[in-house]
């Protein structure tokens, strides 16, 4: 609200002037949509550039977060006011642009740089009259995302990606020419961030984020950056555990339970792309005998190696090991679950770093096909054996100074104590006994 405040004093100082101020891009969008506005930004036309920066300077401290195309900020105030301008593209990378200014270019040329019609709408900030250059509000009414212009749509390949984005979180279709222009465009010269960033929009936002990744397949685009999803095409397997066809589309089906139980994730992030990339490999380990049996062993080993290929050449964040612990062991809590000891199931809650997201990407992969069974039941299991493995960890256990006051001296053999205490406290073997054991086993040695 504060920030619409202050919207509305730049507008009126500008109408002052004579020019206009208009709200621009997702936010008439969403103000359409009734969905909540995050962040607000706003386009002026028809004054000087000099003419705004005076203005903005008496209302405030001005950040020039683009100076040169018309971009500022006020300090503490969540808006970005630009100007009106032209890109054009001098390169193949998405910093080779060549920006100009344009206070007085009009409003459908302003507009004409915008991706797609939903999102090139502009609304007067004092009248409330919206322009609508390109046909956004039919386009939002038939849910369908529309790109502006040809020529201008190309000079940033991200809005491939975009495209499949806003259509899997508005769960909107991609208009045809849109889908042929896209399919044409060269994506090997994005910053691996910003498609990260649209991904991870998709993986958070959306309800259906399968429709992302199936977007960028019907565009013929999944190669360049999501080559491990789209190798997932055609790879079989057994129908009797999986009537909804191929990897590509039980992974689809495992994105959008996921994405049902996200808010539940501890991490949201690292469980999304968890799900997204559990059954990576199978695409190198799925195999059919001689009986025609469709097997896969040990593909989620496989899957950690294409994971962490994936991850490092996507983004280098800290939630690798996150993602890849929960790819290790995806399959474990439902094979295990009515068949393991309890000694095992402790073992497996323990190679956990976040046993919680493991639970429920089970319960996604386990619901991610066609046949729709129940999993309560066996997600009380899973969370009664976790509520044990807490309490035995809640339980005194071997720990270093145990050890020093046996006369143990910190070093390998002292790490090789620890890690043979942890094993026995997980077999439910009692503090002392394990202390008396280990006593036992250093006396053996030093009597040798
Ligand atoms: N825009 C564009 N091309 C891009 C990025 C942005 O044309 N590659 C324009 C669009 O008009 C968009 C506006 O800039 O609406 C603001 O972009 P951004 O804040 O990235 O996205 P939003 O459309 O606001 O959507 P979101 O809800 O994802 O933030």
């Amino acid at each position: 609200m504060r920030d619409m405040d202050m919207a509305i004093k730049i507008a009126k100082q500008v109408s002052e002037n004579g020019g206009r101020t208009f709200l621009v891009g997702g936010c008439v969008r969403d103000e359409i949509l009734g969905k909540e506005t995050k962040d607000i930004d706003i386009e002026v036309h028809n004054i000087e550039i000099e003419k705004l920066i005076e203005i903005l300077n008496s209302l405030g401290e001005v950040k020039k977060i683009g100076a040169s195309f018309g971009v500022f900020n006020l300090k503490g105030y969540d808006i970005d006011i630009a100007m009106p301008r032209k890109e054009k593209s001098s390169g193949r990378g998405h910093r080779d642009f060549e920006i100009y200014v344009d206070p007085f270019i009009g409003y459908k040329e302003a507009a004409k740089r915008r991706d797609f019609t939903m999102n090139a709408l502009m609304k007067d900030i004092l009248t409330g009259e919206v322009i609508d250059s390109f046909g956004g509000i039919d386009d939002l009414k038939n849910k369908t995302i529309r790109h502006v212009n040809d020529e201008s749509f190309c000079e940033d390949p991200l809005r491939v990606f975009r495209a499949a984005q806003f259509a899997s979180r508005f769960d909107f279709k991609i208009d045809q020419k849109t889908i042929d222009l896209s399919s044409k465009m060269d994506l090997s010269a994005l910053a691996f961030e910003r498609v990260f960033e649209e991904l991870k929009k998709a993986l958070l936002k959306s309800d259906k984020p399968s429709v992302f990744f199936e977007s960028l397949r019907d565009m013929n685009q999944l190669s360049t950056w999501f080559k491990e999803v789209e190798d997932l095409i055609g790879v079989n397997q057994p129908k009797e555990h999986h009537p909804e066809g191929d990897v590509f589309n039980h992974t689809m089906l495992v994105l959008n339970q996921a994405a049902k139980l996200r808010k539940d994730a501890k991490d949201p992030l690292a469980f999304m792309l968890a799900a997204m990339c559990h059954d990576f490999g199978k695409a190198v380990t799925t195999k059919i005998d001689e009986n025609g049996k469709v097997t896969s062993y040990k593909h989620e080993l496989e899957s950690v190696k294409i994971t962490e290929a994936f991850l490092d050449r996507l983004n280098k964040v800290n939630l690798k090991k996150e993602v890849l612990n929960l790819v290790e062991l995806h399959m474990r809590p439902n094979q295990m679950y009515n068949v393991a000891k309890k000694k095992s199931m402790m073992r497996l809650w323990d190679k956990c770093i976040c046993p919680e997201d493991l639970i429920l990407l089970a319960r996604a992969d386990s619901l991610g096909r066609d046949k729709i069974k129940d999993y309560d039941e066996i997600e009380k299991i899973l969370r009664a054996s976790l509520k044990d493995y807490k309490n035995l960890m809640k339980k005194p256990q071997v720990t270093g100074k145990d050890l020093i006051s046996l006369g143990l001296k910190p070093g390998e053999e002292f790490s090789k104590y620890i890690q043979f205490g942890h094993k026995l406290h997980l077999s439910g073997v009692p503090k002392e006994q394990v202390l008396r054991h280990i006593s036992a086993d250093i006396d053996k040695k030093q009597s040798l």
